[in-house]
């Protein structure tokens, strides 16, 4: 495989550190992903040399750091299509962005109306239309999944009508990396009339992502998951949505006029980032960006993909082992157990060799009441890993297994 993945393990500090003596082999991509030194370089240099607040004043500082932001956010345009700089919210990440939507449709949303989710989803695509529907009654329907972790369209298509007003779906599952069809399932809910929401947090690190070509109508990413800092990420929304909703925080830089008896809103993409924003954070997201595309998506995708199949082959060979979402449909993500033995324990053994999982239900105790488990041990890969590492892996999960049988 053509990846020099060894020269660009060199802009990833953290991967010189040891844990419990051993060279950290970092397999919980998923939860976030490490962060290369351009990245790490731009918020110091944010706060050595250009740190003031933005939109706000007409000297020099603030505005190199209103420049510098606002370059930020026509990269994210550019790297996911977008149709305008104005659709691009930053926000502090996916939760964030999905509670701007909920929030926006509980007054639009009536009675009788129907809202869909997958079956698939994180708590953060759940939570927060719930507690939407609690308010104005709106019925919430899922989608079920089939035994190999995939959607059942079937389902879908009998579950949407007239009266679905919103679709919101995960691209990719951060429980079991299952890539789910949201261009099919876009097309589906606006032949009913209804608004889709993507939550790209999980698959906008693995592969390109053109929002106009997808004809998606919110979508909504993390720069943590994407080699960027934590407590930045974005929502994208068609403009006229995005003008039909209101606001969810009042405060400034998202007004026009403010009187005693009256506010008027600021236009987008302001009217929904109110008060003083995550600056450098914002800035390290478009540096991050300019990182990815140095590599490239596809090279990214394309080696992400051969550690993928070669990790499933050698974990299937591994006595007792159930993987979990096994389909050819799928990112970088291993979610498994081992017959008989506690994830909990595969993964503090794993931890001894220096090798970070996640372990547990991933914030997705729908998909684990599903397949009837308490949870499972979450391998997820990403460009920064090796076939050796794999191999590690493998030799520690067969030492578990041993000690823990
Ligand atoms: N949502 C993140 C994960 O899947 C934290 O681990």
């Amino acid at each position: 495989m053509n990846f020099d993945v060894e020269n660009i393990r060199k802009d990833f500090p953290i991967l010189s550190k040891k844990i419990n003596n051993k060279p950290l082999i970092y397999f919980d991509n998923a939860a976030t992903s490490q962060t290369p030194t351009s990245v790490i370089n731009s918020i110091s240099n944010y706060y050595n040399n250009y740190n003031a607040n933005i939109h706000r004043g007409v000297h020099s500082l603030s505005e190199e750091a209103t420049q510098d932001f606002e370059s930020a956010r026509t990269k994210i345009k550019e790297h996911f299509n977008a149709g305008d700089t104005k659709e691009i919210i930053f926000t502090s990440g996916t939760t964030h962005s999905i509670n701007i939507v909920a929030n926006g449709y509980t007054d639009i949303l009536k009675s009788g109306d129907e809202i869909i989710v997958s079956g698939l989803e994180h708590h953060s695509n759940i939570v927060p239309w719930q507690m939407m529907t609690k308010k104005n009654n709106a019925k919430l329907k899922v989608i079920p999944l089939k035994e190999n972790g995939e959607l059942d369209l079937k389902v879908f298509e009998n579950l949407i009508s007239d009266k679905t007003k919103l679709v919101f779906i995960n691209h990719v599952s951060n429980a079991l990396g299952v890539i789910n069809p949201i261009k099919k399932i876009i097309e589906i809910a606006h032949k009913n009339g209804a608004v889709v929401l993507v939550d790209g947090a999980q698959s906008s690190a693995h592969f390109d992502i053109d929002l106009q070509k997808l004809d998606v109508d919110f979508f909504t990413a993390s720069a943590h998951k994407l080699c960027g800092p934590t407590g930045i990420g974005f929502l994208y929304g068609k403009k006229e949505l995005l003008d039909l909703i209101p606001p969810y925080m009042g405060g400034g830089e998202m007004i026009s006029e403010v009187t005693f008896e009256k506010t008027t809103y600021a236009d987008l993409p302001h009217k929904f980032e109110a008060g003083t924003p995550n600056i450098s954070g914002a800035i390290a997201f478009g540096y991050a960006l300019d990182y990815l595309n140095n590599i490239g998506l596809d090279n990214i995708k394309k080696y992400e993909d051969y550690l993928l199949d070669y990790a499933t082959n050698k974990l299937k060979q591994i006595d007792g082992m159930i993987i979990y979402g096994d389909t050819p449909n799928k990112t970088s993500v291993i979610s498994f157990n081992i017959d008989g033995l506690h994830a909990y324990d595969i993964g503090s053994i794993l931890d001894k060799f220096g090798i970070a999982v996640r372990t547990g239900q991933h914030c997705a105790q729908p998909i684990m009441d599903y397949f009837k488990i308490s949870g499972t041990v979450r391998a997820s890969f990403s460009f920064i890993n090796t076939i050796e590492e794999i191999d590690e892996l493998i030799k520690a999960i067969t030492f578990a297994k041993q000690m823990l049988s």
